[in-house]
């Protein structure tokens, strides 16, 4: 593979893909396809953008035409797609919008780069399309133990493997899909979209579904962002419902190592979950963050917690998401570098450290947009 479209990589996890392969594979040409919309951000990438084998194109994947002739004059070998719109709350707003982007979008990129392949002598040898998917199309789990044990417990995944859970279920690769929020549906449309181009017409595809991603550069509308800012600015943490809700969280630069991972080794049809068995409830994750913003900013301990404000819930709030990785542990040798601990004080000192980063973003329009957005609040 030398010659490779990443579509999405001005966003959060796009970047870290991005400026992982442009340092690792200096021997690829890595064009990064973004329409940058309100989170797409090229500043994500300012340490990369002058190297050699980095290009960057602004276009919107639903631009068929404009894919397809920027396929044919890249000599594209494989893409891996993480493009999409990706905030549930805005999905709840706007539908539509996410229908377009990641439904037809992944439909768009599908169809040029099957034309540009089969018009190839090679056609589809040695090419790969990987689309990057999350682990909410499997809908919710509950948090349960058969004895009636109160969470969280210790249970075994598919591997046999014991692990701290909040349910004695996990979200495994042949769980039917049953999404919940217009986004996870828009992103179940689009994974159903792929593998029917590798049913239909053979197309090399790969589908990986992750968990919930944290670190640098994450758009300040998502939970840890948001609220480190919001707890160093001392303003309001708004808790949807009563913060029992959990989230299965991993650090991104794993996630990216998992997808350099599963680009080059990975099964062609297959699926792979992405995930570090690492859940927590939303409200303690909250406490950790307060608790470490504190301690950096040199307040006293638990100054903050009063910013803690529960607010309205969101609708159809998916109660629990945990991914079974053992597939990927067992096949391809993949396992989560960070321990959560660590990540999330990494995370949280270089939120604090690019203060003029989270400015640019929160400043002027975005502002006016998010105190609509939840003027519910
Ligand atoms: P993000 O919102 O931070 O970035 C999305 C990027 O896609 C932005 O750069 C944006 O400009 C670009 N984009 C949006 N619409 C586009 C279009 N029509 N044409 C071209 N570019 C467009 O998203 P993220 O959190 O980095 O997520 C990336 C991918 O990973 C998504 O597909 C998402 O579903 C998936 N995912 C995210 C998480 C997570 O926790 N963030 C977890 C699992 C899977
Ligand atoms: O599971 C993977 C998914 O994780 C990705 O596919 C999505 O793109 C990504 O946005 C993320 O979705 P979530 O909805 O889980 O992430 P978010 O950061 O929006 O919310 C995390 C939890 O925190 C969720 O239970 C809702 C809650 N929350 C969120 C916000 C923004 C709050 O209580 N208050 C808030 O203000």
């Amino acid at each position: 593979m030398k010659n490779i479209i990443i579509t999405g990589g001005a966003g959060f996890i796009g970047s870290h893909v991005v400026r992982l392969f442009v340092n690792k594979y200096p021997d690829y040409r890595i064009i990064n396809l973004d329409k940058l919309t309100y989170a797409g951000n090229l500043a994500n990438l300012k340490d990369i953008e002058n190297c050699p084998n980095y290009r960057f194109v602004k276009m919107d994947i639903c631009d068929f035409d404009g894919v397809l002739r920027l396929m044919q004059e890249e000599h594209v070998d494989g893409v891996i797609h993480l493009a999409a719109e990706s905030h549930v709350d805005r999905s709840i707003k706007d539908p539509f919008t996410f229908a377009q982007t990641n439904v037809m979008g992944t439909l768009s990129m599908l169809q040029a780069a099957k034309l540009y392949w089969e018009s190839l002598p090679e056609h589809f040898e040695g090419k790969r399309f990987y689309h990057i998917s999350t682990d909410e199309v499997y809908g919710a789990l509950q948090m349960t133990h058969p004895d009636g044990i109160e969470p969280p417990f210790t249970t075994r995944a598919s591997s046999g493997e014991h692990h701290m859970a909040y349910g004695e279920k996990f979200f495994t690769e042949d769980l039917k899909y049953q999404p919940h929020s217009p986004y996870s549906a828009s992103k179940a449309g689009s994974d159903h979209f792929v593998r029917a181009f590798h049913d239909t017409y053979g197309m090399p595809t790969i589908v990986t579904n992750c968990s919930n991603n944290y670190g640098p550069y994450q758009f300040p509308e998502k939970l840890i962002p948001l609220f480190i800012n919001n707890i160093r600015h001392r303003k309001p943490l708004p808790v949807y419902g009563r913060g029992e809700n959990v989230r299965d969280w991993l650090y991104v630069e794993d996630h990216a190592r998992a997808i350099d991972l599963i680009f080059h080794e990975g099964r062609v049809a297959e699926t792979y979950n992405i995930g570090g068995f690492n859940e927590w409830k939303n409200i303690d994750i909250i406490k950790v963050l307060i608790k470490t913003v504190d301690r950096l900013l040199g307040r006293p301990e638990g100054a903050d917690l009063d910013l803690i404000t529960y607010v309205t819930d969101r609708a159809g709030h998916d109660l629990r998401y945990a991914i079974d990785s053992s597939k990927l542990q067992r096949e391809l040798g993949w396992e989560p570098s960070l321990q959560f601990e660590e990540g999330i004080g990494k995370t949280v000192r270089w939120y604090l450290d690019n203060q003029e980063w989270m400015d640019q973003i929160t400043s002027g329009e975005y502002e006016k947009y998010y105190d609509s957005m939840y003027s519910n609040r």
